[in-house]
């Protein structure tokens, strides 16, 4: 780690000195809570799957309870986690410096949120909100909260099915997230992207938009990413044992 000295020194003073901030996280940043990333082996009962399989409509039509009881466990394991040194770096962070942080995050846990960022713009978004798979078949808006109980949950009145809160592959982001989202790496003046692989847009794009506007950027990961070349720095290591030394 001697090694990360210097340029952990002089990121700190960058982000110390910047007005602006904007941090984006993926799965990496919530590892050290104990929710698995998605490009680790799959582990366990959903071994035998592949995300993208289960995280889609399609995947859902096809078999509505085995999707319905993966994200079930997935749930659980929100709810059980703590938010880790890193999530708590930021949130403390926000609060000794309130408006120059802006957290735009791909993962659908409530880390972030519990930590202190309460304003972090979720791209993918929320495990814990339910919401309905289709429109009403009698044009009516049900609350999901009504819906009867099942895996998954149904209208009691048209059958439809209750869903989790996600962006799925090849669903569109909520609206005017990644907006949100390109703003905020637009106008930063530091830009530092922890615990993704970079495999999955348009998120993967924010590092490069801001870097072409100024921003200094910085890429916190164990491992190397696919979004390495759009970083000023690349800092080996995990969020939990980086973020506390630089916010
Ligand atoms: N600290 C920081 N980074 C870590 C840590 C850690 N403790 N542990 C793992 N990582 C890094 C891995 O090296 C990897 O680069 O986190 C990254 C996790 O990559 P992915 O599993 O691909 O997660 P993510 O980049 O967030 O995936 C993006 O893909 O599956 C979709 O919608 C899903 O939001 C997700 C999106």
């Amino acid at each position: 780690m001697a090694e990360l000295e210097e340029p952990v020194r002089a990121l700190r003073e960058r982000i110390e000195r910047a007005g602006r901030v904007c941090v984006l996280s993926g799965a990496g940043m919530s590892a050290e809570s104990g929710i698995a990333t998605f490009r680790d082996a799959l582990t366990g009962l959903w071994s035998r799957f592949d995300p993208a399989q289960l995280a889609s409509v399609e995947g859902f039509r096809a078999d509505p309870p085995m999707v319905w009881d993966w994200y079930a466990e997935r749930r659980e394991g929100v709810r059980a986690a703590q938010p880790n040194a890193g999530h708590l770096a930021l949130g403390e962070f926000a609060r000794r410096r309130p408006g120059v942080l802006t957290v735009v995050t791909q993962n659908v846990d409530d880390l972030h949120q519990r930590a202190g960022n309460r304003d972090t713009i979720r791209l993918h978004g929320d495990i814990l909100r339910d919401q309905w798979l289709d429109g009403c078949g009698r044009g009516r808006v049900c609350d999901v909260a009504q819906a009867e109980d099942g895996r998954p949950p149904r209208c009691a009145e048209c059958g439809n099915q209750v869903r989790p809160g996600v962006v799925w592959f090849g669903e569109m982001l909520p609206p005017g997230a990644m907006e949100a989202a390109e703003h905020a790496a637009r106008t930063s003046e530091v830009m530092l992207v922890v615990g993704t692989s970079g495999a999955v847009w348009p998120a993967a794009g924010l590092a490069t938009k801001a870097r072409r506007s100024g921003a200094f950027v910085a890429i916190v990961n164990p491992h190397t990413s696919e979004i390495d070349d759009a970083a000023h720095v690349l800092l080996q290591g995990t969020a939990a044992q980086l973020l506390p030394r630089l916010f």
